[in-house]
């Protein structure tokens, strides 16, 4: 229900620039994701936009209205923002029905109102059985999600949404997930959203910004960054990717390390080139262009994990749990490629990805 549009913000600490020159518009409705590594300035953006954190540069408005640039600063609470930080803080002396209450007692909404709404964000949340407990008697996650609803209680038209799921163990965050979600498309609150977490960042999200060196990488929705990224950092930052040297000629890549075994290309490269082919990407046929030996093979129930050789590189491939019983270790294998990513290779990669190890 808000637009976010950032125009040339930049923010330095002292010598140190976290964000250079961010251009980007956050659209009414939408949900956005900011991933990238510690410390490259996702929450330093998001406070700058809920207001806690003045930029060094540049202007920032919600809908029209400048609320930071120039001699203009707009203070948090006149911003209409719902917000759950990392380090998320729940009122101690009130119980949970108060702390999530609260937002709509200062809008003085009478009590039966209060009472609907907080019920309802309460079951949401998964926390009606909890109501009058007080914060010191609640697990990590269970305070994470009070907070949470205390965002959603009074329906901001913008929230801000930093690793708010945490805390919660692996089962109660899918559904938070897809909880958030569904609250999100009900009431068309545009979402501001941080995860380290890329399968929840790809469940969410209309648009991905993958923030690196204080610039955004690229943005796009899930599929196309996941399947045409710009960069091999933004490739390697969204799911398993492998990386091959190769040689880019007319209509095929030649790979040295593979014993010059090569693979069919149409697209425009020459010469010295990476391609990052994701494992789920690689499968067995009969008539493929690779062909090497099966080294290793692990089970893991809904696909097997495997690794091939070919001269001296090994190939991960993750493939259908179905193969585990017909194939074996030490047999020959032939290799196709469903989908690959070919960038020139100017001898960054290896500085690139880093800082992702
Ligand atoms: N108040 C501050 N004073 C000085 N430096 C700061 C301050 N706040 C953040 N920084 C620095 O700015 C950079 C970005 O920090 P930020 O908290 O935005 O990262 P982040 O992307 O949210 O990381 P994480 O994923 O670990 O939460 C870091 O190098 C951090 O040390
Ligand atoms: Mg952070």
């Amino acid at each position: 229900m808000s637009t976010v549009t950032i125009s040339h913000v930049t923010k330095a600490f002292g010598d140190n620039v976290v964000l250079k020159d961010f251009n980007e518009t956050f659209r009414d409705g939408e949900f956005v994701t900011m991933l990238g590594p510690s410390g490259c300035g996702k929450t330093t953006m998001l406070r700058i936009i809920a207001g806690f954190e003045k930029p060094t540069g540049g202007e920032l408005y919600i809908d029209d209205q400048l609320v930071s640039g120039g001699k203009t600063f707009l203070p948090p609470e006149k911003r209409g923002i719902g917000m759950v930080f990392q380090s998320y803080a729940v009122w101690p002396h009130m119980n949970v029905f108060e702390n999530v209450a609260y937002p709509l007692r200062i809008k003085k909404q009478d009590k039966a109102a209060i009472k609907e709404a907080v019920d309802w964000v309460l079951d949401t949340v998964h926390l009606s059985r909890y109501a009058d407990r007080l914060p010191s008697q609640l697990s990590g996650g269970q305070q994470q999600r009070v907070a949470l609803a205390r965002a959603l209680v009074a329906r901001p038209k913008l929230m801000l949404l930093d690793e708010p799921l945490s805390n919660l163990d692996a089962k109660l965050r899918e559904s938070m997930r897809f909880e958030i979600k569904e609250i999100q498309q009900e009431t068309g609150i545009t979402v501001v959203y941080v995860t380290h977490d890329q399968t929840e960042a790809m469940a969410m999200s209309d648009r991905i910004f993958l923030i690196y060196n204080g610039e955004v990488q690229q943005s796009g929705t899930p599929q196309e960054i996941y399947n045409h990224p710009a960069n091999p950092f933004v490739a390697d930052f969204l799911g398993n990717v492998d990386f091959f040297k190769g040689e880019a000629q007319e209509g095929k890549i030649v790979f040295p390390a593979m014993g010059g075994q090569s693979v069919p290309y149409a697209g425009t490269l020459t010469g010295k080139v990476n391609v990052a082919i994701r494992p789920e990407n690689l499968f067995f046929a009969e008539e493929g262009p690779l062909s090497g030996t099966l080294e290793k093979q692990y089970y893991l129930g809904d696909v097997d994990d495997c690794r091939v050789r070919i001269g001296d590189t090994l190939l991960r491939v993750i493939t259908g749990g179905y193969l585990f019983s017909t194939m074996s270790v030490g047999q020959s294998v032939r290799l196709q490629i469903r989908d690959m990513m070919v960038f020139p290779d100017d001898g960054q990669l290896e500085q690139m990805l880093s800082i992702l190890t």
